[in-house]
């Protein structure tokens, strides 16, 4: 059984259909891809798993219970910790004061208490960051800030970690550790779920990918099964096999960066 199960999840803002009878999953040990367009409905995705965001219908399961109407700290909790697409550290507080936070609330919830120095220390190390420790958070890099987020987000011991696009902010250098990151969490167990357009890192990392478009999931599988899959190959490059002298193949993706925002129409 999956460790989250999303079953026909409905967003409906006013007019607009934000996901549409949506269904995937994310397992223990595994890393998958939530991937699409701009305005595809990803981070709304990321909103009803984690319970920002009510579906209009449909069900989230987590570890078998139907957490669809479970609050917010309930669920992180149970085991869930997210980063945001817009960062949402403590400008005013230090990078290492910042993890501590989270680190305290954690050992709280858990009735732990013992000093956090080291832990805090330890965390800042794994993701890469010790360098920035006494930095001001609203003062360091972007793809800093992100690190500092997975910091955090690590300091709960999550059993899912949701990321909404880590990587963005990180040089070549950097996405290569954050990808062997990922990978040894994921052998620890964790269950991660990401939302990324960098898709050499998703390619390269993700053992399973879920393609949204408008909402809807229009191809899930390996990434071998995504690059080949004509419906995606449309949905973000505006060709497909039945139009003449187009690509049969994506090819592109995984030699490209990042994946080319494809407007609204
Ligand atoms: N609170 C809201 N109220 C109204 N519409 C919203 C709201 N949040 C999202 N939307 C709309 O829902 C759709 C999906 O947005 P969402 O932010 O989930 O997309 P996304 O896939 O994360 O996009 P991006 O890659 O740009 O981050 C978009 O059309 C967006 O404008
Ligand atoms: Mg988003």
């Amino acid at each position: 059984m999956p460790l989250l199960e999303v079953q026909d999840a409905v967003v409906r803002f006013g007019g607009v259909v934000a996901v549409n009878e949506a269904n995937f999953t994310a397992e223990a040990g595994r890393i998958t891809g939530l991937i699409g367009p701009n305005g595809a409905g990803k981070t709304t995705c990321f909103n009803v798993i984690t319970g920002l965001q009510k579906p209009t219908s449909g069900t989230v399961h987590f570890d078998g219970r139907n957490i669809t109407s479970t609050p917010v700290h309930r669920r992180a909790r149970r085991g869930m910790a997210r980063t945001f697409q817009r960062l949402e550290a403590f400008g005013s507080l230090t990078v290492r004061d910042n993890v501590r936070v989270a680190h305290d609330i954690a050992a709280g919830f858990r009735g732990v208490i013992r000093p956090a120095g080291a832990d805090v220390d330890a965390l800042l190390e794994r993701v890469g960051i010790s360098d920035y420790a006494q930095e001001r958070a609203d003062s360091i890099p972007t793809g800093t800030a992100r690190l500092l987020e997975l910091a955090r987000c690590l300091a709960s011991e999550p059993r899912l970690l949701l990321l909404d696009e880590p990587s963005s902010g990180l040089d070549d250098r950097e996405t290569d550790a954050f990808g062997e990151l990922l990978a040894s969490l994921a052998s620890e167990g964790t269950a991660i779920l990401m939302v990324e357009h960098d898709m050499d890192l998703v390619m390269s990392v993700c053992d399973t990918i879920h393609v949204l478009d408008f909402g809807s999931v229009i191809a899930s599988g390996t990434p071998a099964e995504i690059r080949a899959d004509a419906t995606v190959q449309k949905a973000y490059l505006g060709y497909s096999d039945d139009v003449e002298g187009t690509r049969s193949d994506l090819d592109a993706i995984g030699d490209t960066t990042v994946i080319p925002a494809v407007e609204a129409s």
